[in-house]
């Protein structure tokens, strides 16, 4: 699901080029399994964003198979990243696709619940993607707050889920308290004093946060 019009993304996906070689088939994969990866726009943002943000160290909570780390792993030679699953399937297979990529060595994936690994980590991270329990996401932030180095930035995907945030019409009953909780962390996020950030209608919503005290 987009927060923009349809035809608006229709227009969009035939603009770029058509993605090719692995990638290309991991997406294939992903959808064929029916497993939720990156919207189309968030990784023409990412290839844009990352290289310009210059990360050497990134997190990741939310592996699935792998799409979104081995996406920012090409666009970044550099960097390292750590990705957290909790799923033990969705990891063998996001381990494989490192694997045949030759990523392996520089993609460190961890097998545990986002929060509770977040909470004792003690890394330090110049660009941190959250897309895991959309219902932890006040978690994940005030740990990434204290894990983002100097400079680092935040994406958290799908803040505005579904469109659910901003209309009666397409809110459903049982998403209740993700939707409040995403509205709560949006209204705090976008007042606090030490952070700025800011919201992009791409895909399902982003929201792009940095610290403006160090
Ligand atoms: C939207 S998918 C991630 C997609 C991936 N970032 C990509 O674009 O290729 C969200 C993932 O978060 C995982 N997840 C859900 N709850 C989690 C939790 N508590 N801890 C870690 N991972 C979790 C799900 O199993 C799912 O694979």
């Amino acid at each position: 699901m987009h927060v923009t019009e349809p035809f608006i993304e229709d227009y969009l996906a035939q603009l770029f080029p058509e993605p090719a070689g692995y990638l290309k088939d991991l997406r294939a994969f992903a959808e064929a399994e029916g497993v939720p990866i990156i919207d189309v726009q968030v990784e023409n943002f990412l290839n844009f964003f990352l290289p310009l943000l210059g990360a050497k160290s990134i997190l990741e909570l939310g592996t699935a198979v792998g799409y979104s780390a081995s996406m920012m792993a090409r666009a970044l030679p550099d960097a390292e990243i750590t990705t957290v699953e909790l799923d033990p399937d969705r990891a063998v297979n996001a381990r494989t696709h490192f694997q045949n990529q030759n990523m392996e060595d520089r993609i460190h994936l961890i097998v545990a619940d986002a929060a509770e690994f977040i909470q004792k980590d003690e890394g330090s991270y110049d660009f941190i993607f959250i897309d895991a329990a959309k219902g932890q996401y006040e978690i994940y932030l005030r740990e990434s707050l204290r894990r983002l180095a100097p400079g680092g930035v935040i994406l958290m995907d799908n803040v505005l889920f579904h469109g659910m945030l901003a209309s009666k019409k397409l809110f459903k009953r049982r998403k209740i308290t993700i939707v409040k909780r995403l509205k709560r962390l949006l209204y705090r996020v976008l007042r606090a004093d030490n952070l700025s950030a800011t919201v992009l209608p791409v895909g399902d919503g982003l929201l792009l946060i940095r610290r403006l005290d160090g």
